[in-house]
């Protein structure tokens, strides 16, 4: 059935020119773009937002890089969404992402990966209404 994800175009990518190369990716791979907008987040506001980290070593980095540029957060639809984008970015470390994905052609570490990509329907939702209105999100 058609569902719902969250992404990010993380602050390296954004910067480096990628934006619209990746939502070329993202739109062939039959991708429906609900939402899209251009944000730079404080670093309290990626606190916030990666909060269940919190207690992790890379929190203080990841909130750092992730507060260093602007950002393009989408929400996007498609039938599996969940699952289909996270095999679309790939492997979280760079190292370990599969030929032909996102990461692959555009990660440069663990930390400044390129893309973020809900982990379940449930946080899809969190993730999505953390940066979008209900009057955005049609
Ligand atoms: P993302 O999927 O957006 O959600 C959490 C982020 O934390 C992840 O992408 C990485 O960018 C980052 N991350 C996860 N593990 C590590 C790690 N071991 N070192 C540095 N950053 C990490």
């Amino acid at each position: 059935t058609t569902n719902r994800t969250f992404t990010m175009i993380k602050p390296d990518a954004v910067a480096e020119g990628h934006s619209g190369a990746i939502i070329k990716i993202i739109e062939e791979a039959g991708f429906r773009i609900v939402a899209i907008k251009k944000v730079h987040l404080t670093k309290e506001r990626a606190g916030q937002f990666y909060a269940v980290h919190q207690e992790r070593p890379f929190y203080d980095g990841l909130t750092t890089y992730m507060s260093s540029g602007p950002i393009v957060p989408m929400i996007l639809e498609k039938d599996n969404a969940v699952a289909d984008f996270r095999k679309l970015i790939g492997a979280t470390n760079p190292a370990q992402a599969e030929e032909g994905t996102i990461r692959k052609q555009f990660a440069k570490s663990m930390e400044a990966n390129a893309i973020h990509g809900s982990d379940s329907d449930e946080n899809a939702k969190i993730e999505s209404d953390f940066f979008f209105a209900g009057l955005e999100q049609f």
